[in-house]
Order: C-alpha cells, then structure tokens, then sequence
C-alpha cells in the first residue's frame, strides 16, 4: 500500500516536471534546459531549485533574455531587441559577443564612456569603506563633494539627489517655498510654468506639466499650479509672466525627449532677461543636456547665461550609480529648512565619490571641446545623407537627432533595428526622430566609421 502510493506521488511528480519543463522550455536557455530536463529523475524540490538557479547557467541567448523580461517584468518600455552584457568606452558588447557603437549613452548618463576607470575605480574603493550613512549623521565626503561641485558650477550651494525626476521635484518645491517666504506669493498659490514638449521624468508632478500623452493620459488627477506654454516662445512666455504668482519657468535649454529640439539663438537670453524682470526664478533642467554633452559644460553657456536653479543628473555618476544634484544661491536654497526635505540616498559617500571622479574625468579628458568637434564633423557628416531619406539634421555638441522621411515599409524603428544589424545602437524618439548622442570620449576615426554605418543602412533600403 505504501509502496503503491509513493510510486503513485513520483507518476504524478514525473507529470509535473514534465509540465514543468514545456513550461520553462520557451524561457529556458539551453544549458539550463539540459539540467531541467536531467531533474526529472530527482525530487520535484530539487527540479525547482534547479529551475530557479538557470539564471546562472552559462551566458542566455539573447531571445532567452527578451521573453524572460516579457515574461517577469513590468512592460513599461518597449526595448530594441539587443541584450547587452558588456560596456568600455564607446562600445557595448551583446550576450552573442556582437559588438555595437552605443550611439544613445543611456540617454546621456554615459558621457565619460562606458565602465570608465577612474569612476569605477572611485566606485570600488569607496564601496570598501562607507556607502551611505543616511543624512542623519556627518559623512566624510559630502561637504568634499557639496565645495567642489558648487565651485565648478558657481552656486552657493547643492542639494544632492538621486534621480533626475527627483531634482525637479527638488526645484518644483524650493521654487514654491522660495514663492511664499523671499518674493510673497500668497500661499499655495504658486504657479510653476513649463514649456511643451519637455520631460523630466515620471513622477505625478513631472507628467501633470508634460504634453506627451503617453506620459500622462490615464493617470490623473494632476498636480495643480503648473501652466504649460509653448516652447522657444519668447512672447508666450512675457504673457505667463504677467501673473504675479508665477514663482519659477522650468525649461531644458534643448529638448532632449522631444526630439532634439535646438530653440533659435537668443531664447535662453530672452529667458533670462524677461525671468529677471518679473521676479520669476529660471530653472534650467540640464539633466540631459549638461555635463559637456551639447559642447559646453552646461547648454546655458552658449548664451551666457546664469539660471537662478540648474539641475543636473545622468552622467554626473557616468553611468555607475543614480546622483542628481540641484544648485542654486542661498537665497533660493536656504528657503528649504531641516526636515522639510530629503532622500535616504542623497548625498551619501558612494555618490558623491562617483560625483567627483565623473566631473573630473570630464575635465581631464576635456570632453566639452571633443563634443563640439565631434558634433559639427557628424552633422556636417549627415547632412550629406539625401533629402528624402534624411529630412533634417539637428542638435549641438554630440547631442544630435535626424528626423527620417517615413514610408510604408521605411521608419525610424526599422532604420534603428537595421543599425543594429551594422553594429550601432540608437533609438527612435516619438515617431520618426532618432537620437545620435555617443558617448563624448569618442575619436575622430570612430566617429568616422560610425558615420559610414548610418549612411550605409540610410541608403540600404
Ligand atoms: C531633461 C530631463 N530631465 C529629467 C529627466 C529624468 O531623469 P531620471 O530618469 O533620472 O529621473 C530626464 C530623463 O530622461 C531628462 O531628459
């Protein structure tokens, strides 16, 4: 009897390993899959463990990494089928050992290259001592981190962050604490204006002033005080600026999401001056175009002008580890008293050791003047490529977007994937835009070759 029942439990436990392996065998790499299949002959317990260990199996294919993602992740992005497992320099290498130009650079959080050494190497060595101690007590490294970066940008002071999306929320609350206690907005009725088309992330704030409705549709009520004008519009924005409670215009110097939009010459000038005049606090989000991505350290500087608030982030770690920063004088800063704001992650030692051997390596490597040479030759370069398949050509510095003339069977995601297939990465952004932005270590003759890959898959078609 007893025997007839545990024969009967390994029948029905050899039915459910089978099961089990149909099920696993459109995720399961092949190596794994061997092993699965040998768990057959053991207990249903060890089949499991064996089924959660094939992660670490020997390298998956790159179809097995898609439908794994598919599979257990949200599907909130929709990625250029390409499986990355390796990064140096201003090259990416996928799980097959193909190897790619990365012509996006985690939307400019790369710009010292990939892996770059001395950020690692700060990484590690801080990594081995105190990573993060929380802003409840000291740190040895923050107010090393808060003098260098406010003497290299010029501002009073720094609020540390982690994300992007964070150091505009940052901006979004000083620019309203700023509006009630120095300029006497009464209270709560602080508006912030944006411009369309911008991004900042997404947040509940950063989507209620977005334009973009797959950014924001679906997901209201949104966050009130915010006005949206239009962009590279001087006189709608002298119009927003009649109303006395506007406390703070937030505007990326280019537009980075949408699309590589290059405002005409004079509109940061133009910010500035009629910011000035109302009493109105300029935030620039130099998130995406900062760092020496656009030919300067920061985009404003081609106007010469001072934003009252500059936020930065992406490759202020060089791809490593999440740092934000927001910079502005002590009379907007210290409107924000203890415990009115904060992050358990800001300013922590790793961070700000990362901060540091980032914003050096941009210097000692002068990747400002490598940016704008190499911006102009590839532009020049691809302005070369015929109208009908290019039909325009835009960006400064090395952030740079062309806009392809689609047809049935020819549009920008086609064009990204065909790159792919000649060796660089690049991503459509809204429809038929797509971003060219390397990494800024790039040499003359990689640009050159990358050059020579998006002529040949432009005219492969
Ligand atoms: C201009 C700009 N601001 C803010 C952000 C948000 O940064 P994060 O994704 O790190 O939150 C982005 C991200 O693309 C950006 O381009």
């Amino acid at each position: 009897m007893s025997g007839n029942s545990k024969c009967s439990f390994q029948i029905i436990a050899f039915q459910d390993l089978r099961r089990m392996v149909i099920m696993f065998s459109k995720l399961a790499c092949p190596q794994s899959l061997a092993l699965l299949r040998r768990s057959v002959h053991s207990s249903v317990s060890s089949a499991t463990s064996i089924a959660t260990k094939k992660t670490v199996q020997g390298p998956p294919s790159s179809e097995y990494i898609f439908e794994r993602e598919a599979k257990y992740g949200a599907h909130n992005y929709h990625p250029l089928p390409v499986a990355l497992e390796k990064g140096k320099g201003v090259y990416v290498w996928d799980v097959e050992g193909k190897k790619y130009f990365d012509f996006l650079s985690a939307y400019s959080a790369v710009n010292q290259g990939h892996c770059h050494p001395k950020i690692v190497a700060a990484l590690k060595s801080q990594c081995d001592k105190l990573t993060l101690t929380s802003r409840a007590f000291y740190n040895d490294v923050l107010g090393e981190y808060e003098e260098y970066i406010t003497k290299i940008f010029k501002y009073n002071k720094v609020l540390p962050m982690n994300t992007g999306v964070e150091a505009g929320e940052t901006a979004c609350k000083l620019a309203r604490k700023w509006a009630y206690t120095v300029k006497g907005i009464p209270k709560y009725k602080a508006k912030i204006i944006f411009a369309a088309g911008n991004f900042w992330g997404r947040t509940l704030s950063a989507i209620s002033s977005s334009t973009d409705p797959s950014s924001y549709d679906g997901f209201g009520p949104f966050m009130p005080g915010f006005e949206v004008i239009p962009y590279n519009d001087l006189p709608a924005l002298e119009r927003a600026l009649q109303d006395p409670n506007v406390a703070a215009f937030m505007v990326e110097p280019i537009q980075g999401e949408a699309g590589v939009i290059v405002p005409d010459k004079g509109y940061l000038t133009g910010v500035r001056d009629l910011c000035t005049k109302h009493n109105v606090l300029f935030i620039a989000d130099e998130i995406q175009t900062g760092l020496a991505r656009t030919g300067k350290m920061l985009a404003v500087d081609h106007e010469h002008v001072r934003p009252d608030i500059v936020l930065l982030g992406k490759a202020l770690s060089g791809g490593v580890y999440p740092v934000s920063a927001v910079l502005c004088d002590d009379e907007i800063m210290l409107s924000i008293k203890p415990g009115e704001h904060g992050s358990t992650y800001g300013g922590n030692p790793l961070a700000c050791r990362v901060a540091m051997a980032a914003l050096e390596v941009i210097e000692e490597e002068e990747l400002v003047a490598n940016a704008e040479v190499m911006g102009n030759l590839l532009r020049n370069e691809l302005m070369k490529t015929p109208s009908d398949i290019v039909t325009c050509v835009r960006g400064k510095g090395l952030l740079n977007a062309v806009v392809i003339r689609e047809t049935k069977d020819y549009n920008a995601w086609k064009v990204c994937l065909r790159l792919r297939d000649n060796g660089l990465l690049a991503k459509p952004t809204h429809g038929d835009i797509i971003r060219l932005a390397p990494p800024l270590v790039i040499k003359e003759d990689e640009i050159r070759e990358c050059i020579d890959i998006i002529h040949k898959t432009m005219l492969s078609f």
